[in-house]
C-alpha cells in the first residue's frame, strides 16, 4: 500500500514508518518539523516538508504520490500545555485535522487511521476503560482529538471516508533507531531514565496521595513498536468504504504505578535513581488502564512486549545516542 503519515518523523511515527517499510509499504512522510527529526525518515521514504493547513500542497503531496491510505499523528499532545495554550490545540489539532480531511477527500484518499488518545475519556468511571465508556475529556489536548474522531464520523456518513482512530495509553520505548527525544521532555520514562543516567538530578514524583496500591498513578505503558504493529493492521481492515471505529491500545492487566516503574529502572540500569515526592499535577487521574479486547477480536492485535523490554529498549536507545554526536 502507499501510505503517507503525517508527523511521521516524530517519536511515535518514526516506528510506525520504520514498521510499515518493514511490511513492505510505500512510505511518504509529511512533517513540518515543528517536533520531529528530520533524521529519522528512512532513505526508502520520501519526505514533504509541510503545514497541514496548507490544503493545497498536501493535496498536491498525496496525489503526487497516488497515496492510497493516511496515517495521521501530526499533532501536540502535552496535556498541561493544552490547558494553559487551548487556541493553539484547537488550530494544530483540529484547523489542520479538518485541512487534512479536506485534501484527502480533493486527492481521493479514502483510508485513514488517526493518532488519538486515553486523555478523550477524561476521568473514567470504571477500569479497564472500555471504548463505549462515556467520553469527557478534561482538557483540551483529548478535547481536540475527541473533536476530530467525531469528524470522521460524519466523513464516514457524507464521502465514504473509511478510518480507525487509536486511543493510544502511555506509549513508551524505543526501537535500535528510533525513540523518544522530545524538547522538553515531560515523559515518565525518559525522565527516569535521565535521572539514573545523571543527566537529570532526580525524578519528581507527580503525588503519593493516590488512592492506588503505593499511593502514586497507575499507567497502562505500551511499547511503540506494539502501538505500531496496531496501525499496520488498522490499515488492512479500511478495505470498505465508510468504516468508523475506535480501539483503545493498551496492555490492560494491573498496569504499574509510578513508583513501579522507577524501581524496574532501577533494576534495568542497576544505577541509583534519586527522587522527590512533590504536590500532585493537575488533571492527572489517579487510574488509567486500557481494555483492549476489542482490537484483539476484530484485528487479532496483541500487545507482545513487556515493561522489562520498554524499560531496556529505551534504555539502550538513551544510551547510543549520549555516545552520539
Ligand atoms: N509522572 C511523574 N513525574 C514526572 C512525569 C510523570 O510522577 O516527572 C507521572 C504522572 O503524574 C503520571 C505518570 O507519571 O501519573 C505518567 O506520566 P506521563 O507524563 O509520562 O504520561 P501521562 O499519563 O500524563 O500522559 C499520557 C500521554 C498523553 C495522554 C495521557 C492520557 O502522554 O498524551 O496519557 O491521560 F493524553
Amino acid at each position: 500500500m502507499r501510505v503517507a503519515v503525517t508527523g511521521g518523523a516524530g517519536y511515535i511515527g518514526s516506528v510506525v514508518v520504520e514498521a510499515l517499510i518493514n511490511g513492505g509499504h510505500d512510505v511518504l512522510v509529511i512533517d513540518n518539523l515543528c517536533k520531529g527529526h528530520r533524521d529519522t525518515v528512512p532513505k526508502l521514504a520520501r519526505f514533504a516538508q509541510l503545514d497541514l493547513i496548507e490544503q493545497a500542497d498536501v493535496v498536491r503531496a498525496l496525489r503526487g504520490f497516488k497515496a492510497d491510505a493516511v496515517i495521521h499523528m501530526a499533532a501536540f499532545s502535552l496535556v498541561g500545555e493544552s490547558v494553559a495554550s487551548p487556541g493553539k490545540y484547537y488550530v494544530n489539532n483540529v484547523t489542520a485535522g479538518i485541512a487534512l480531511l479536506e485534501a484527502m477527500r480533493e486527492a481521493n484518499v479514502g483510508r485513514l487511521v488517526l493518532s488519538s488518545t486515553a486523555a478523550v475519556y477524561g476521568e473514567p468511571a470504571k477500569q479497564p476503560i472500555d471504548e463505549d465508556d462515556p467520553t469527557r475529556p478534561t482538557n483540551p489536548y483529548g478535547e481536540t482529538k475527541l473533536a476530530l474522531e467525531h469528524a470522521l464520523r460524519w466523513y464516514a456518513g457524507a464521502h465514504g471516508l473509511s478510518s480507525i482512530s487509536l486511543r493510544y495509553f502511555n506509549a513508551a520505548g524505543a526501537t535500535a533507531t528510533n525513540g523518544e527525544r522530545h524538547d522538553p521532555e515531560t515523559h515518565l520514562i525518559p525522565l527516569v531514565l535521565q535521572a539514573a543516567a545523571g543527566t537529570l538530578e532526580r525524578v519528581t514524583i507527580f503525588g503519593d496521595d493516590y488512592p492506588t496500591r503505593d499511593g502514586t498513578c497507575v499507567r497502562d505503558y505500551i511499547h511503540v513498536e506494539d502501538l505500531a504493529d496496531a496501525h499496520v493492521r488498522a490499515l488492512g481492515a479500511l478495505s470498505e468504504p465508510g468504516i468508523c471505529r475506535a480501539y483503545n491500545l493498551g496492555c490492560g492487566g494491573e498496569g504499574y504505578t509510578v513508583k513501579e516503574i522507577i524501581a524496574a529502572a532501577r533494576d534495568v540500569t542497576g544505577r541509583d535513581i534519586p527522587t522527590a515526592v512533590v504536590p500532585r499535577r493537575a488533571g492527572d487521574p489517579a487510574v488509567l488502564i486500557a481494555g483492549s479486547s476489542r482490537i484483539s477480536r476484530d484485528l487479532g492485535w496483541q500487545s507482545r512486549k513487556s515493561l522489562d523490554d520498554i524499560v531496556t529498549s529505551a534504555w539502550q536507545f538513551m544510551s547510543v545516542r549520549a555516545g552520539a554526536p
